[in-house]
């Protein structure tokens, strides 16, 4: 492991900011603010249940994953045409950039909007444009996963799929998301398998709310390369050794765990805990119009409620890259631009 060397105290918050880094877990819903989301009422002739862009923020005051779904389905009842969901996803790779992200993988939720009417190519083909334009004006990698809602059934799933299979090159994988307690993975196999079989990639999250059970169950039957979330993990402790052994990466959101109350406050997260059990944890936003952050919001307010450290930001950006889906080439490429942030902090020292 390359070995970071000291850091100023005071210059680590621009240090988090500054570092190349990969945002693995980010559902673009969830990157909505509530300024575009009146805007786009307004654009489509939506009406919503909140006076304006105040009321809105001010019901963002959540107890747990389900009084936040709520909301969150419904701020995406303003999506309706190609445009909106290109001007919903630029958005966020707008603010990517400005956090130094260098590539993003970027959930979707097509039963959302398929639901409602909206035309499955409309979804997809909104989002790609975006991360097409991202790569040529931004400099920022672009990938797109596919998710489905696992409070729905697994026919309603598979039919999504079949739905999205014209659009494949588009996507690069499908994961879990929506009501985790209830819900388990188990639930989604065939599906799952389907997937697999057409050469995706497979993620899910499990242990968000939902007990380590899930997690295996994530690993053992729907093989997940990849756990969303996970901070459940340490109440199992042949979870952790077999996480750690495999490196099978987990995408933790600090700030979305403070703010669905999974832990009472940013100091009690157990990322360094993961950490130090040398699990390959990411660092990611998850909802961040929502949750009150973009990625380096989360850096810095972790960092600073938890006391990590500039060694344990180097692995943080560092797991970022090798649990990304690109090919090994372009990793080492992000690892060297990384190493270089380190060594120009360190010179300052
Ligand atoms: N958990 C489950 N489903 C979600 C989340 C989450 O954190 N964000 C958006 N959909
Ligand atoms: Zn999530």
């Amino acid at each position: 492991m390359y070995q970071v060397h000291s850091v100023a105290p005071h210059l680590l918050p621009q240090l988090l900011r500054e570092m190349p880094k990969a945002e693995l877990h980010i559902h673009i819903e969830g990157s909505l603010e509530p300024e575009l989301i009146f805007a786009l009422a307004q654009r489509n002739g939506v009406t919503l249940p909140y006076a304006n862009v105040e009321a809105l923020r001010a019901a963002y005051a959540f107890t747990n994953l389900q009084s936040f779904l709520d909301i969150y389905y419904a701020g995406a009842s303003v999506l309706l045409h190609e445009q909106d969901f290109y001007d919903m996803a630029w958005a966020y790779l707008q603010r990517a950039a400005a956090d130094h992200v260098v590539h993003a993988e970027i959930f979707f939720d097509p039963q959302t909007h398929t639901e409602r009417g909206v035309p499955m190519a409309t979804v997809i083909n909104g989002l790609h444009r975006a991360c097409v334009d991202a790569q040529a004006t931004l400099g920022v990698s672009a990938q797109l996963i596919l998710c489905f809602l696992r409070h729905l059934s697994e026919e309603a799933a598979l039919q999504t799929f079949n739905e999205a299979l014209p659009f494949k090159t588009k996507f690069i994988g499908v994961g879990l998301d929506s009501s985790e307690v209830g819900h388990p993975p188990e639930k989604f196999q065939k599906v799952f398998a389907l997937a697999h079989a057409h050469g995706l990639h497979l993620v899910a999250h499990a242990g968000e709310e939902g007990p380590p059970a899930y997690m295996w169950s994530a690993l053992d039957v729907l093989h997940v390369e990849r756990i969303d979330h996970g901070v459940q993990a340490v109440h199992d402790a042949t979870l952790m050794a077999r996480l750690a052994k495999d490196r099978t990466p987990l995408t933790v959101c600090p700030l979305s765990n403070q703010k669905l109350c999974v832990f009472p406050d940013l100091k009690d997260h157990n990322i360094g805990q993961l950490l130090d059990a040398g699990l390959c944890v990411t660092l990611n936003s998850d909802d961040p119009a929502y949750f009150g952050g973009y990625l380096n919001d989360n850096f810095l307010q972790t960092f600073a409620a938890t006391g990590l450290t500039a060694q344990q930001a180097y692995v943080l950006a560092s797991n970022s890259f090798e649990a990304s889906f690109v090919p090994e080439v372009q990793k080492n490429q992000w690892l060297h631009a990384l190493k270089q942030t380190f060594q120009k902090f360190a010179d300052q020292d």
